[in-house]
């Protein structure tokens, strides 16, 4: 009788401790909405393209887009996992329920989708809310947006440009210098009638200047790692480089109240520096194809003289 009991506590054991591992299979994250929402279809370019439309109709305050699209959206909740996937913040864990909500230790679709819809005005990323929730963790960002005068104006509007207007939602890096033509242009334009009309192109600009002035520091600072392994003093080198990374760090909070006034100043500040630690650092120029292996060297030319005095000598012998 005893053995019996034995056995049978032994045989549940085994059965809990083998579903135990299966499930620890399955959940390899613990998050359950990273899980499932990788093993949906793959993401295409047709759904980025669809993406952007949608995220132009909630920047307009149309919120149809996603009633409107059902079975597209369907698809959709994919390419959001591949994009966020690519990103900083899957890297440093912030998951889909950081943003969203939801509970992600329920394994099923229903219990795990706890949050509002993405159309509810409640919903942590119905737009007018994404500078809220990303504020959670981006202070420094939600501050300077929110103490624009701009931004206020729009809230009162509800016309407001939010943190997605610039970056993508979920890869989260900042749009192309062309995209600004777009996520800026859906308001300021003579067709929407919202000044100033210059705005997108302004924009797309600013933003080409700041890159390739990222590019000039990059250069420079390679430009002083090989002077230093030369021998060169490098010091006032990487002082000029250090005010430009941070007059280049000072340019996002101004991204971030709307603030382009002195934005081209600024840049020029900062290119100005960098062309101070290059004229420090930068290597001379390489010896071009014409350059000395043609001409005869000294040696050669003595050389070549005394050979033709021997001649000279000989023939007047
Ligand atoms: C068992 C599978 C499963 C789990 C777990 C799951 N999801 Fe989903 N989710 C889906 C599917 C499938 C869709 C596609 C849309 C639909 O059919 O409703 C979806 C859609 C979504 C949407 C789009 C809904 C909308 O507003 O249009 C969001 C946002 C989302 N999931 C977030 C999450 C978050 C956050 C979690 C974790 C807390 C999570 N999901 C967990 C399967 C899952
Ligand atoms: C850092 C915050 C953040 C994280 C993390 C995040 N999302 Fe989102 N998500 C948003 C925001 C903001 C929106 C609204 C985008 C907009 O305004 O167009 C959104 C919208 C969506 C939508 C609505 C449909 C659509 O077309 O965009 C789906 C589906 C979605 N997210 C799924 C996911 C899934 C799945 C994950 C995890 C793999 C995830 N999100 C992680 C912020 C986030
Ligand atoms: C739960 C915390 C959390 C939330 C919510 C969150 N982020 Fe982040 N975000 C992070 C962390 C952590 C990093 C990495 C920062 C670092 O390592 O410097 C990051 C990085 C970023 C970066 C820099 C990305 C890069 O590639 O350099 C951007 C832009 C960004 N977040 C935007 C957003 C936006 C927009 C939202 C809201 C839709 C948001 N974040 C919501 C935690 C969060
Ligand atoms: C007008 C466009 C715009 C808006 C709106 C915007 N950002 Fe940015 N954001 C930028 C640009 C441009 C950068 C600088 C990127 C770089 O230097 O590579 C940036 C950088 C960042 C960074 C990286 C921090 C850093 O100093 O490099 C974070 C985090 C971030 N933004 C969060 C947010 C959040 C949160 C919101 C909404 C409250 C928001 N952004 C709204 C344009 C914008
Ligand atoms: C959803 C609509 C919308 C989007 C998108 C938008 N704006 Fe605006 N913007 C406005 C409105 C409305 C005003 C106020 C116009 C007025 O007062 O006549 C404004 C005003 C401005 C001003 C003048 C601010 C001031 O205080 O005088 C600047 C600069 C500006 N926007 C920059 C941008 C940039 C850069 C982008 C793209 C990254 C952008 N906006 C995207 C609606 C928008």
């Amino acid at each position: 009788m005893r053995m019996v009991l034995f056995n049978k506590i032994l045989i549940v054991l085994l059965i809990l401790a083998g579903i135990s591992v299966s499930l620890s299979g399955v959940n390899a994250s613990e998050n359950s909405c990273i899980d499932c929402h990788k093993t949906l279809t793959p993401f295409i370019e047709e759904q980025k393209h669809f993406n952007q439309i949608r995220i132009q109709h909630l920047e307009r305050n149309v919120t149809c887009s996603l009633e409107c699209h059902e079975d597209r959206i369907r698809q959709l909740a994919t390419s959001n996992y591949q994009q966020w996937q690519e990103s900083l913040h899957a890297v440093k864990g912030v998951t889909c329920d950081a943003c969203h909500g939801g509970d992600p230790k329920q394994a099923t679709k229903e219990k795990a989708h706890t949050f509002k819809n993405t159309t509810d005005p409640e919903s942590p990323v119905y737009y007018t809310n994404v500078p809220k929730t990303c504020g959670r963790c981006h202070p420094n960002e939600l501050d300077n947006f929110e103490n624009s005068t701009h931004y206020k104006k729009l809230e009162s509007l509800q016309l407001a440009p939010t943190c997605t207007t610039c970056h993508h939602p979920h890869t989260f890096t900042v749009l192309n210098p062309e995209d600004f033509r777009n996520s800026c242009g859906t308001c300021h334009s003579v067709y929407k009638n919202v000044a100033p009309f210059d705005i997108p192109l302004k924009a797309e600009d600013m933003l080409r200047k700041v890159n390739k002035l990222k590019f000039n520091i990059d250069n420079a600072q390679q430009d002083i790692y090989y002077a230093k392994t030369n021998g060169t003093d490098v010091g006032l080198a990487e002082t000029y480089t250090n005010n430009a990374i941070q007059t280049y760090k000072n340019l996002a909070p101004m991204w971030h109240e709307f603030n382009l006034t002195n934005f081209e100043d600024q840049i020029n500040l900062a290119n100005t520096e960098v062309k101070k630690a290059e004229d420090i650092v930068k290597p001379a120029p390489l010896p071009t194809r014409t350059g000395s292996p043609q001409v005869p060297g000294f040696i050669g030319l003595t050389g070549l003289i005394s050979l033709m005095a021997v001649f000279y000598i000989l023939r007047k012998k």
